[in-house]
């Protein structure tokens, strides 16, 4: 569905390279996520995918065809939510799904999307009435209201409470089951990792890693880890050992041998530490 090779991307102007050297594919049905810290170049990818950064180098295409190519009939085909919701604000959230339907040819009813995100009580009220989250759902309506193929999400869950992030993962996976693909960007761990078949993990305009999330997870052998509490005197000692080297790790046997131990716990390692021991760099 999104085949990319050798994409780099250069503002004009600006120092360095935003994109360098991008190479990535995502298959019928998947979810890719696009993880990196801010300033990584996640929506100027994103911007180039959906046709509103023009220049670049390297092969991109989307749904067999290159970026360069498409044609206006692109915008039916792939829906588009931004980073930051971008609503007529005057208008109720109703007259923003219809204004935006009126671009396409056919689309699904803009009340019943609506009452699928738990709306459908402020479809009559102005958009500059609504929270972060409930903008976010609208946002999210207005990419869905022509039910494309592929779908692009950059940050959907962004700055949103657990009950709103929840609502729109759901819708995600939702999506997915319907056999959609949906290239989202996050720089949300937890997010990437609950709904991502694939990730890349961006770096300063460029990708350092590419995998599942358990792939990925299995590569980080430093930081499975085992955390042992033991008694010590009247207190409670906790020590961490690197559970592949277990057998002969001397400490771990001594411990073993000679404290009476209060719990065992082994620590698989967070998608958030493979993206720190790939790239050296935090994402938060
Ligand atoms: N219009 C622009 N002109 C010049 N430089 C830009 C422009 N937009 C973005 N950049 C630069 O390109 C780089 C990538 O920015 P981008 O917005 O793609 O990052 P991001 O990963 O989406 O970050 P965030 O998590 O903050 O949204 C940054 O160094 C940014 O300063
Ligand atoms: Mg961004």
């Amino acid at each position: 569905m999104i085949e990319v090779e050798g994409l780099s991307h250069h503002y004009p102007g600006s120092g360095a390279a935003a994109l360098r050297d991008l190479t990535f594919t995502v298959g019928a049905g998947e979810v890719f996520g696009f993880l990196g810290p801010s300033g990584a170049g996640k929506s100027t990818t994103q911007k180039i995918l959906t046709g509103l950064i023009k220049p670049y180098s390297g092969r991109a295409r989307v749904l067999g065809r290159e970026l360069r190519e498409q044609g206006p009939e692109y915008y039916e085909r792939i829906g588009v939510g931004f980073e930051l919701p971008n609503h007529f604000m005057k208008l109720t959230a109703l007259e923003n799904l219809r204004f935006f339907a009126s671009f396409y040819r056919a689309t699904a009813d803009p009340r019943e999307l609506l009452a699928k995100v738990g709306l459908e009580e402020h479809a009559d009220s102005r958009v500059d009435t609504f929270s972060k989250g409930m903008k976010m759902r609208l946002c999210f309506v207005r990419a869905v209201l022509h039910d494309p193929q592929v779908l692009f999400l950059d940050e959907p869950t962004s700055g949103l409470d657990p009950v709103n992030a929840r609502l729109l993962k759901d819708l995600v996976l939702e999506e997915k089951a319907r056999g959609k693909t949906v290239f989202l960007t996050t720089h949300n761990m937890h997010d990437a990792a609950e709904l991502c078949d694939q990730v890349a993990f961006l770096v300063d305009g460029e990708i350092k890693r590419t995998g599942s999330p358990k792939e990925l997870g299995a590569q980080a052998a430093g930081s499975r880890r085992l955390t042992v509490e033991y008694e010590d005197g009247s207190v409670t000692g906790s020590r961490d050992f690197p559970l592949d080297s277990l057998g002969e790790d001397q400490e771990f046997l001594k411990l073993l041998r000679g404290r009476r131990l209060v719990s065992v716990h082994s620590q698989e390692p967070s998608l958030e530490d493979v993206f720190a021991e790939a790239t050296g760099r935090r994402l938060t």
